[in-house]
């Protein structure tokens, strides 16, 4: 076995320049980073010691046959601060308990009972746009919206857009400020009295009672909306028969509502950039959703059919995965491949690094939907291609995310014809997930609807 200090990596000078460029430019610093280290590279970050990995075997061992060497990294803590015992920030029993409880509400079948609440606000945005002035757009704010939207109609029956400027003002101070404390490398303590904590704390107090006063609402007048709150609120625990207490409740909501709609709207922002560099592709997009849906409304079955549509989604999250960071930390001394990782350690897994290896992708950095109908891809190592990320700890709301946004995509291109209004790429901004740093400019044009010969 090889010594933790055997671990290629920068030498001191260059780690001493790199805490900042990954604070400031992660993407480019960890990719330069891995062109010189590939497969596995060591860092120091301030007080952090790093390793990357980025070859699917070591990933493997990190997220499934070792996990439970390992938790949650620092940036985790931050996401706690509003997240709580939720499922992303949990760790051991406690997550255990809660996943095997909350795991039965993001069944397909469940999930397809919220189909039609997709089709309607999916319907609600497109209308919006056929009144936009100039027909320009920022697609990137749309996607947030109607995301933010969805999760709030089929989690809590709850319209976002009309009850709550209050919800937006504190959840967008919130985002903002998680979001800063998790780049940085040392953060003061949150019970620190000063301003900006004090603003941070009644910004979560408000969302808290807004959810607190949902389900006390719900206890008084019961269920019946047969939404995500329904189903967690008549869950029980298989050993108590007890149901789920509610601070946990109020923070899975909590936790299902963040993550539930900023990583799907970057995955249909980014993908909609990508396409609107490759008419071809939404030529055929069309051409599918014409030929399956005959100009008509697209339904559940219809998007099993979407095949081309989903190999385009594919492509865009493999190009910009909407999670770009996994992290983890070692709680015991363990071994990575051939070298020794002493506990402590943070291990940094970067899906948009291994999404495009030169030794794992034909191409890498071309946008081309039609490999996802090779064989070579089709038979690849789940662990060269995770948006999702795998093992345990792999999303609960995949297959929402997937239903969710092939429909919005399927949607979108159905009705208009898009045109990118900037002669350079949207700038990227990694925080927690990888969002659009300033926008996404489409001038919008309301498209023909085909008639399909043979209908
Ligand atoms: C394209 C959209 C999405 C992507 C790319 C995505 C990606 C991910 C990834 C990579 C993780 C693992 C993070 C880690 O272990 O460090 C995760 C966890 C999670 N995601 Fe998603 N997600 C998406 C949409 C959703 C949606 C729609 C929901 C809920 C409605 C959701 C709920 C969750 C939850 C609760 C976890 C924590 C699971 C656990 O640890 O047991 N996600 N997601």
């Amino acid at each position: 076995m090889k010594k933790y200090s055997e671990i290629p990596g920068p030498k001191l000078n260059l780690i001493i320049k790199g805490s900042d460029a990954l604070q400031n430019t992660p993407f480019e610093y960890l990719t330069a980073l891995n062109q010189e280290f590939p497969d596995i590279a060591r860092l120091k970050a301030v007080h952090l010691d790093i390793v990357q990995i980025t070859n699917p075997d070591y990933i493997r061992q990190v997220l499934q046959t070792d996990q439970k060497n390992y938790t949650k990294s620092v940036q985790y803590e931050q996401l706690k601060l509003i997240l709580g015992e939720g499922l992303v920030t949990s760790e051991g029993d406690m997550w255990k308990k809660q996943r095997k409880l909350i795991q039965p509400a993001f069944h397909r079948q469940q999930i397809a009972s919220f189909f039609d609440i997709m089709v309607d606000c999916t319907n609600e945005m497109l209308d919006e746009w056929r009144k936009a002035p100039e027909g320009k757009i920022d697609l990137s704010e749309h996607m947030m919206k109607i995301t933010l939207q969805i999760i709030g109609k089929t989690m809590l029956s709850k319209d976002v857009k009309s009850t709550s400027k209050e919800v937006d003002k504190a959840l967008t101070f919130i985002i903002r400020a998680v979001n800063r404390r998790t780049m940085k490398a040392l953060n003061l303590p949150m019970w620190l009295p000063l301003p900006k904590h004090q603003e941070f704390e009644k910004n979560v107090k408000v969302l808290d009672k807004i959810i607190y006063d949902i389900i006390n609402e719900r206890k008084v007048n019961g269920h019946g909306n047969g939404d995500l709150l329904d189903m967690l609120m008549q869950s029980t625990y298989e050993d108590t028969g007890e149901p789920m207490p509610d601070k946990l409740l109020k923070d899975e909501v909590m936790t299902i509502f963040l993550a539930g709609h900023e990583t799907t709207a970057n995955a249909l922002s980014w993908t909609m950039y990508l396409l609107s560099q490759h008419p071809e592709c939404i030529k055929k997009i069309k051409e599918e959703v014409s030929n399956v849906a005959r100009g008509g409304e697209i339904t559940m079955a219809h998007l099993q059919q979407l095949e081309y549509t989903k190999a385009c989604l594919s492509e865009g999250m493999r190009i910009y995965p909407p999670v770009w960071l996994i992290a983890r930390k070692a709680i015991v001394d363990t071994s990575l491949g051939e070298y020794e990782i002493p506990a402590g350690t943070n291990v940094f897994i970067t899906p948009f690094i291994v999404h495009t290896r030169e030794d794992l992708w034909q191409n890498p950095n071309a946008f081309n939907p039609e490999r996802w109908f090779t064989e070579e891809v089709k038979k690849m190592d789940k662990f060269a291609y995770f948006p999702f990320a795998a093992g345990p700890r792999m999303c609960i709301g995949n297959n929402f995310a997937l239903m969710e946004s092939e429909l919005i995509l399927a949607k979108m291109i159905q009705a208009f014809d898009f045109e990118y209004l900037s002669n350079v790429a949207p700038e990227k901004d990694p925080t927690v997930t990888l969002r659009v740093k300033n926008e996404i400019p489409m001038k919008i044009t309301a498209a023909q609807i085909e008639i399909v010969a043979n209908a």
